[in-house]
């Protein structure tokens, strides 16, 4: 038996309508990313299903309970409802078990040492047991956000709603929240999670939703959406996340940026740190050592794409300022860098402009 069914969800705002129809089913046990451009209706589709929005009609129901009806009582729904969001909403004036005790001695009856010792027992899941008597504003983004689940897990939901829970986190804190999320995940707890973490959304997910004109536009498997979408939007939504556009403007470039960058698109895109290596060394020794040194190049737009048939990785390089091959007409160190970091190289020169291309090596 389904535990929510969606059917015929709309949402308007004055302006816009972001739900127009959805329809949907999501059973005890899945997990489900929900991806999509921004303004597609993401976050409006959970508001709806907790009912912090009101929907202009349609129906919802949630363990055999139609949650849109408005004699519903909705505390009683929110229990049974987790909701994660981007920035944590924390008490700022209690301290972490307080923050975590607080509804279940409020909502569900429990006494405060029954409260207390799960709560002790939450915070050592999410590993932040030390961290009990202070207060948010002492602890880190990824900390605060660990809370934050361990505070949802506290009402025993059935379910856990999360609103892109990593977005507002330094980069070096997301790891520590998915992991708790991928956690969750095994113990079998249902989950909605909004996210632009698209290889985490790959590894947990049961199902994925692109959301867009007004709805699910396609939902599958992580390997359905991912390798193989079948709808056009999707298709090129997918398209863009394996393309990585990089513009070099002039010489005074700041290459750790445009390193950083292709490091993460690398990461995103599930390849080894070994052929995130090559491909920043293709582009160092091709585009910043030899092409970037040249008179009229600029600009020198780049593309790092991931192909379409096998899993390596194409970088494209395309310039002015007259014909040269970084490979055949570049430095000797540099040409034989690239090549060895390269299952092959090309160039072409046509119209004045330059095409460099390079595959890059694969490497586990
Ligand atoms: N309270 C509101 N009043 C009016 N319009 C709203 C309101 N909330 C959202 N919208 C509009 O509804 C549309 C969908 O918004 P929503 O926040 O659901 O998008 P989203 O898919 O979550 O986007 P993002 O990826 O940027 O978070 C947007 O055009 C937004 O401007
Ligand atoms: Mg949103």
């Amino acid at each position: 038996m389904s535990m929510i069914k969606i059917e015929h969800l709309r949402k308007e705002y004055p302006n816009v309508t972001p739900l127009e129809d959805v329809n949907v089913e999501i059973n005890k046990g899945d997990v489900i990313s929900i991806i999509g451009p921004s303004g597609t209706g993401k976050s409006t589709l959970l508001r709806c299903l907790n009912q912090l929005e009101k929907p202009t009609s349609g129906t919802v129901t949630f363990d055999g309970e139609v949650i849109t009806d408005p004699k519903c009582k909705m505390e009683q729904i929110r229990r049974k409802m987790g909701m994660v969001f981007q920035s944590f909403n924390l008490f700022a004036n209690l301290n972490i078990i307080e923050n975590i005790m607080a509804a279940p001695v409020k909502l569900l009856g429990r006494s405060r040492q029954e409260a207390y010792d799960e709560g002790m027992e939450l915070l050592k899941r999410v590993g932040l047991a030390e961290k009990a008597l202070n207060f948010p504003d002492e602890l880190s983004g990824g900390q605060k956000q660990r809370v934050a689940i361990a505070r949802a897990i506290a009402m025993r939901p059935e379910m856990i709603l999360f609103d892109e829970p990593t977005s507002a986190l330094d980069p070096t804190m997301v790891g520590e929240v998915l992991q708790v999320i991928r956690g969750l995940a095994k113990e079998g707890m249902t989950m909605m999670i909004v996210t632009h973490e698209m290889k985490f959304a790959r590894d947990v997910s049961t199902r994925v939703f692109y959301m867009d004109e007004g709805g699910i536009y396609e939902e599958g498997t992580p390997e359905q959406i991912f390798d193989a979408p079948q709808k056009e939007k999707t298709r090129i939504f997918i398209k863009r996340l394996k393309q990585l556009p990089l513009t070099v403007e002039n010489a005074d470039f700041d290459y750790i940026s445009y390193a950083a960058q292709l490091e993460n698109f690398a990461k995103e895109n599930i390849l080894s740190d070994r052929t995130a290596r090559s491909l920043q060394l293709v582009f160092e020794e091709a585009v910043t050592q030899n092409i970037a040194m040249r008179k009229d190049v600029f600009p020198i737009n780049v593309m790092a794409e991931l192909s379409e048939t096998d899993e390596s990785i194409v970088l494209e390089a395309t310039y002015g300022g007259g014909k040269f091959d970084p490979v055949k007409d570049g430095d000797e160190i540099s040409s034989a860098l690239v090549k060895s970091a390269s299952t092959m190289t090309g160039h072409s020169f046509e119209n004045g402009m330059n095409k460099f291309r390079s595959v890059i090596k694969n490497r586990k």
